[in-house]
């Protein structure tokens, strides 16, 4: 008589084990895919931006990867990146932001909400993902506290807002903007160099600019499909920018998916 109860209690448990492992799956499909229409949403709203977050994307994950950032904090660097401007597209900055004359200072005060903007989009996903929301919230955050929005300072900014951040500003200075043009590698460097301790965590300026991750820094700005604009075989106009899988997706369920295939052209 025990042994069958011992079997009908190992087997309910396992049966509850295995509900509860699915339901988590799901719950992580879910959230990825709630990320990737946000994305598909910056793509679709403004292409320009959705480039720029995808190589900010890649510059910061190789700094974060020369850092020593465990997986799981290279993948809240990434969804960081990859959201860090998603409050520029928010209706009251478009027309700023898209304006080809000079931003006045009441354009500039307008632009510098975009942090809070976004990470109030982004607040629903708190409960998946802890770090999205005080990381967008601060990628404008500077190391002598002089940033915004909340004049946050040195290692009390996310680890993860301080690496974007060096991303970020390395990728404005050498891509075209709409209000500027591209400077050149030096340039960005020098920039770079001159924001250490003061804009940007000085130990990070110094990993992203080692040869190591300059290296592959430059091989990410020269990748296949990584400039101009590319047609694929039907004609129709697709990411430039090298573009990034949402690696938190379970396997099985990526390779079931198709939005596994990559959306840039080689
Ligand atoms: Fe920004």
């Amino acid at each position: 008589m025990i042994p069958i109860f011992q079997f009908a209690f190992g087997a309910a448990a396992a049966l509850v084990f295995m509900r509860q492992r699915r339901a988590y799956r799901r719950a992580l499909r879910l959230g990825a895919a709630t990320l990737e229409t946000l994305l598909n949403a910056i793509d679709a709203n403004d292409e320009d931006t959705g480039r720029h977050v995808r190589r900010v994307a890649q510059y910061a994950l190789e700094l974060a990867d020369a850092a020593g950032l465990s997986e799981h904090e290279k993948r809240c660097v990434e969804r960081v990146s990859l959201f860090h401007d998603i409050g520029k597209i928010h209706e009251a900055l478009f027309d700023i932001l898209h304006d080809q004359t000079k931003l006045t200072p009441e354009a500039w005060k307008a632009v510098r909400t975009h942090p809070k903007r976004g990470a109030e989009v982004l607040d629903p996903l708190c409960a998946f993902y802890p770090d999205l929301y005080v990381g967008v919230l601060s990628h404008h955050e500077r190391w002598d506290g002089t940033g915004y929005p909340r004049g946050t300072k040195g290692l009390r900014i996310p680890q993860c807002a301080r690496i974007v951040s060096i991303a970020d500003a390395f990728d404005a200075i050498t891509h075209s903007r709409l209000y500027s043009r591209a400077r050149s590698l030096r340039a960005a460097r020098e920039a770079l160099l001159a924001g250490r301790g003061t804009q940007f965590d000085p130990d990070l300026v110094d990993l992203f600019l080692s040869p190591l991750v300059q290296e592959a820094v430059a091989g990410i700005r020269i990748a296949p499909g990584g400039r101009g604009k590319k047609l694929n075989r039907r004609g129709d106009r697709v990411q430039s920018a090298p573009d990034l899988i949402f690696r938190w997706r379970p396997a099985k369920a990526a390779r079931r998916s198709p939005r596994r295939q990559p959306r840039t052209a080689s």
